[in-house]
């Protein structure tokens, strides 16, 4: 029997549910928090579902957000999640079908941008998407914490309870999150996420510790953070876990490092992608080696509309581009489209003009937020182009700070 697919309805949701749990080889959590917040956020008519006959074996959704562009823009972006194939169907073309469906359907919603964050990173270059936000796991030694050099710390931590947590940070992030391409903005549902964290509750994590930072009553920064408990041969071995660390200056980033540097029986802090790899924390510490970095992939990003998404972002240097783009999966971007941009705005058409530089779907999507620089991934194979034009396109393309985002779907 050929697969269908079609989206679901909420009376499916349970049906949905399981699956995804299973397609995750994970097991449904007694802990009725888990399924209510899946329910509460997913949107049934946004979903793509396979079907053999009358049996769920495919589930995709996807969540609408509004994501930071450069620089200091937004855009709307589709955040596809729950991606699952039954074990009993895969290797056979479904998550394929699935991902036609979805990137057609945001297509239609006028949806200029999808991204996900991927189980594997083997899995969505071939559908067009590219490593457009990557991350750093990072860890010290609390005995080789001390700063060098830092900006003055001028004003105050304070602890913030768990029901103020949302309405006290929300300020802050929204100002740290129109600096930051990548980012995506919190939704309420999304304040439940990060606060709640659903991620530690399921690995039985303990609480987290909430505290914002502040300078004359001006809240700068925040910090979500748990402490996991040892104790190796009769001593204090406890981890500091930064779950979020969102400061709007240099100062605030400081002084929320300092803080968790400095809590008493602990051995180790580390971050990963709650925090942007480029703030600083490396030329702060004056011993750099001793702190352990280890980057991996964060969203991978679809230009689903190229003349779209390409006219929506500014430019770090005033130029022109002819670009073309190769999209098996997006045929409508297929061609050749010239690029006027600067720091006003841009425009972006199709033309008959020759090429300066050519690239998939997948690496205009890596170079898009200005993590990736065209002429690196020229020097992969992967963009075409003379020297000249692949500098002028990494002088565009470039951005104030690296692509970060905290927000997890
Ligand atoms: C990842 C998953 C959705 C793939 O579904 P699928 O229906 O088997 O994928 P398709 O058959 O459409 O595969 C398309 C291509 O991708 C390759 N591929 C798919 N998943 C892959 C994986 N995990 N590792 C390596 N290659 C993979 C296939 O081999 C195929 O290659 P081909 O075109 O050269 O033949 C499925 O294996 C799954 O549910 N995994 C567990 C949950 C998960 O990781 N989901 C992704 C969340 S981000």
């Amino acid at each position: 029997m050929p697969v269908t697919y079609r989206p679901v309805t909420m009376d499916e949701f349970d049906q949905f549910d399981l699956a995804v749990v299973r397609g995750f080889s994970a097991h449904p959590d007694p802990n009725p928090l888990f399924k209510d917040f899946a329910r509460r956020v997913f949107e049934p008519e946004r979903s793509v579902i396979a079907f053999d006959g009358e049996t769920m074996v495919g589930t995709s959704s996807s969540v609408p957000f509004e994501m930071t562009i450069p620089a200091e823009k937004t855009l709307r972006l589709g955040g596809i999640t729950e991606v699952t194939v039954s074990q009993t169907h895969t290797r056979r073309g479904i998550l394929t079908g699935m991902m036609k469906q979805q990137l057609e359907a945001h297509h239609e919603r006028g949806e200029p941008l999808a991204a996900l964050w991927a189980s594997e990173s083997v899995i969505y270059g071939r559908f067009g998407f590219g490593l457009a936000v990557i991350h750093e796991h990072r860890e010290i030694d609390r005995r080789h914490t001390a700063f060098a050099h830092a900006p003055e710390i001028r004003g105050q931590v304070k602890f913030v309870e768990k029901a103020d947590a949302q309405e006290v940070f929300t300020p802050v992030f929204d100002r740290v999150c129109d600096r930051f391409p990548g980012m995506i903005r919190r939704t309420d549902l999304g304040w439940e996420a990060a606060i709640t964290d659903f991620d530690g509750m399921f690995r039985k994590a303990p609480d987290l510790f909430y505290v914002i930072y502040e300078v004359d009553g001006v809240r700068t920064g925040y910090l979500m953070y748990r402490i996991l408990h040892s104790v190796t041969d009769g001593h204090a071995d406890n981890k500091v876990e930064i779950h979020e660390l969102v400061a709007e200056n240099d100062e605030a980033t400081a002084a929320l490092w300092r803080f968790c540097f400095d809590t008493d029986l602990a051995s180790t802090i580390s971050v990963g992608h709650g925090a942007p790899v480029d703030d600083g924390l490396q030329w702060m510490l004056s011993d750099p080696r001793r702190l352990k970095r280890s980057p991996y992939d964060g969203l991978w990003l679809r230009v689903i509309d190229v003349p779209v998404a390409l006219a929506a972002r500014t430019y770090s240097e005033e130029g022109s581009l002819v670009i073309r783009v190769e999209d098996a999966f997006c045929d409508w971007n297929n061609g050749t489209w010239r690029l006027e941009g600067g720091s006003e705005g841009a425009i972006c058409a199709a033309t008959g003009n020759a090429p300066d530089i050519s690239m998939s779907a997948g690496d205009l999507a890596a170079i898009y937020l200005g993590g990736a620089k065209p002429s690196e991934l020229a020097r992969a194979g992967r963009v075409e182009g003379a020297t000249g034009a692949l500098g002028r396109a990494d002088r565009m393309f470039a951005t104030a700070r690296k692509p970060w985002n905290v927000v997890d779907f």
